[in-house]
């Protein structure tokens, strides 16, 4: 989604606003703008498209501001366009916005009935002209920026300059992010802490409903009442360091090779390898919960399905895994007694924060498996369980993935010890499966090269088939949302068991059928499936294990071995493969990998 910055400077700050925004590239965006207060006005440089493009722009035109506002859009009310792309101005007032405005349309009706005319299709534009009409009343700009918020319904984060008031940006949130960053004489707004990471570390959360205004002096912040609050500071982890490519060509490259670093690091935080004992965190009673509700979109959804098969099985307890922005339209039918776990990476996601809302209105207890410990779920849930893989940037989710899987695989042990249907041999035993993992992880991504090659014939495709059983069903659905997402190739996950009911019909020469099958319970059924696609002429890309390959039907046009490994942690380490190969698919194509388009990293608008 948009992403926020905001300096209030000593020197010139157009380089660091167009810094700070290739920060927030990852977030995804169709356009990008800046601008700075220059004497008593302020000036707008806005481009279609990339950064590189402002760029352009900024080097025909400078811009020579020490207090400015900088964004990148991504495109909701309004094509992606330089009259739509923010800054938006009107009157004395410039402002960037992340979300949306509900009631844009009647205020711009009643704007336009005073004679007031716009020049974009977007919703923030009506802030800005709200803003300056209070100013017009003769409201000081804290004053006639607190009346314009009353008015507005929706989702906000803002950021505001105002001719005339050098060395001032205004910020307000509410259903969106907005963090202040703390420098030496200078002062920071931002619409993540990755934002304000090259300037500071020490970063304040802006609360829902806050606003503030950001001088040399500092941050004066206001709840949403008006009255004057003071914030925490806190110094955060996040180096501008961790945000680097090193030397992969992109984020989503570097990031399949961080995982069995990220998955060891965040296993070690739910076991304890010393006593190869589950050491979950937070206050949860695993032997009387009478239910988990987990709810999350995208991959973080997946990462569910794969934790309701292992909690199920390991420590029969019942699980339920729904599509957030489902669940919060249809009133399901919740009971205290149950835990609502949230899975974002972002901890931002506007359905899965809404969903988790809704339960915890019910009464229930709320968890959150995220990445972003500062984010808005973490600061609301009873408990935090932290993914421990660093900063995620290509916007098609990996790491986090696996990290995730690795925190719900932790969980479904110490359930299962805890509710007697394990005992504390197979406890001890489970957790060394999973402390190895890591390194089957390793192993498995050890098979780029081999993918490489398939990858060579996948991108010919036009549709691409996933079939799986068991957890394997489960990343079908991820490789196939893989595949969509970063190489534009029509791809469909299917529980192989399906395959007769429908998906069968697919099946031709010219459609590569991944099959997902290590040596498990499931691999008899899933390699009957391979000899029923291969006699309908279907191009099999078999991907099993060491054990499994010596079981194969014969006649698979490729055949991928991944390290045998332990039903258990077989997820995390089929994972590598099938995100390398829509990994290497997309480099064929030449897309654009770590920012596919249309899709935003952290999806804060339902
Ligand atoms: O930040 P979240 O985990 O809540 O994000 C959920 C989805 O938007 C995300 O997983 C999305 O599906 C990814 N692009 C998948 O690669």
């Amino acid at each position: 989604m948009c992403g926020i910055i905001g300096i209030v400077g000593k020197a010139p700050v157009a380089e660091r606003l167009v810094e700070s925004l290739k920060r927030l590239e990852y977030r995804g965006y169709d356009s990008a703008g800046v601008a700075g207060v220059v004497g008593s006005g302020v000036e707008r440089r806005r481009a279609k498209g990339k950064i590189k493009a402002l760029e352009e722009v900024l080097t025909a035109e400078p811009l020579t501001a020490t207090t400015g506002i900088g964004h990148t859009r991504w495109a909701t009310h309004g094509a992606p366009n330089v009259a739509n792309a923010h800054p938006h101005s009107a009157g004395r007032v410039t402002l960037v916005h992340n979300g949306i405005i509900e009631n844009f349309a009647e205020l711009k009706a009643e704007l336009a009935a005073a004679g007031r005319t716009f020049e974009s299709d977007t919703d923030t534009e009506v802030i800005a002209h709200l803003i300056d009409a209070e100013l017009a009343t003769g409201l000081a700009p804290i004053d006639a920026f607190k009346a314009t918020l009353d008015r507005l319904t929706g989702a906000y984060a803002l950021a505001v300059l105002i001719e005339g008031a050098e060395n001032l940006v205004l910020g307000a949130r509410r259903g969106s992010p907005l963090v202040v960053g703390e420098g030496q004489g200078e002062m920071f707004l931002g619409s993540d802490a990755l934002a304000v990471g090259p300037f500071t570390n020490r970063v304040i959360y802006l609360d829902e409903g806050d606003y503030v205004a950001l001088d040399h002096d500092g941050a004066r912040i206001f709840d949403a009442s008006g009255a004057a609050v003071t914030r925490p500071v806190r110094v955060v982890p996040t180096s501008a360091v961790m945000m680097e490519k090193g030397n992969y060509r992109h984020f989503m490259e570097k990031e399949i090779h961080d995982q069995p670093e990220g998955c060891q690091r965040t296993i070690a935080a739910y076991v304890d390898a010393l006593t190869s004992r589950t050491a979950i965190p937070g206050d949860v009673d695993w032997a009387k919960l009478e239910r988990i509700q987990i709810v999350a979109c995208g991959t973080s959804y997946i990462a569910g399905v794969v934790g309701k098969y292992l909690i199920e099985q390991l420590a029969d307890l019942p699980v339920d895994v729904e599509i957030a922005s489902e669940f919060r339209y249809r009133q399901p039918a919740l009971r205290p007694g149950a835990l609502v776990v949230a899975m974002s990476q972002s901890g931002e996601t506007a359905d899965t924060l809404a969903a988790l809302r809704y339960c915890k209105a019910k009464g229930m207890k709320s968890a959150v498996v995220v990445n972003a410990t500062e984010s808005t779920m973490a600061r609301e849930v009873d408990v935090v369980w932290p993914i421990h893989c660093g900063p995620e940037i290509g916007v098609a989710s990996t790491k986090a993935f696996t990290a995730q899987v690795s925190v719900l695989t932790a969980i479904a042990v110490a359930a299962a010890k805890a509710r007697g249907t394990i005992d504390a041999a197979e406890e001890q035993r489970l957790v060394k499966v999973l402390l190895e993992a890591p390194r089957l992880i390793a192993e498995a991504i050890h098979l780029e090269g081999a993918i490489k090659e398939i990858a060579a014939d996948v991108a010919k495709a036009r549709d691409v088939l996933y079939l799986g059983r068991g957890p394997m069903s489960a990343l079908a659905l991820e490789g196939a949302l893989k595949l969509k997402e970063i190489s534009y190739i029509h791809a469909e996950g299917y529980a192989a068991g399906e395959l007769k009911h429908g998906p069968i019909a697919l099946v031709d020469d010219k459609t590569p059928i991944v099959i997902l099958a290590p040596h498990d319970s499931w691999f008899e059924k899933s390699a009957s499936n391979m000899s029923e696609v291969m006699a309908r002429g279907g191009q099999v890309i078999f991907i099993t294990d060491t054990e499994g390959v010596k079981h194969a039907p014969e006649g698979a046009k490729v055949v991928v071995t991944a390290p045998a490994s332990d039903p258990l942690v077989s997820t995390l380490v089929m994972s590598a493969p099938i995100q390398l190969l829509a990994y290497h698919v997309a480099v064929i194509k030449g897309a654009d990998v770590d920012q596919p388009r249309n899709l935003a990293k952290s999806v804060t608008v339902e």
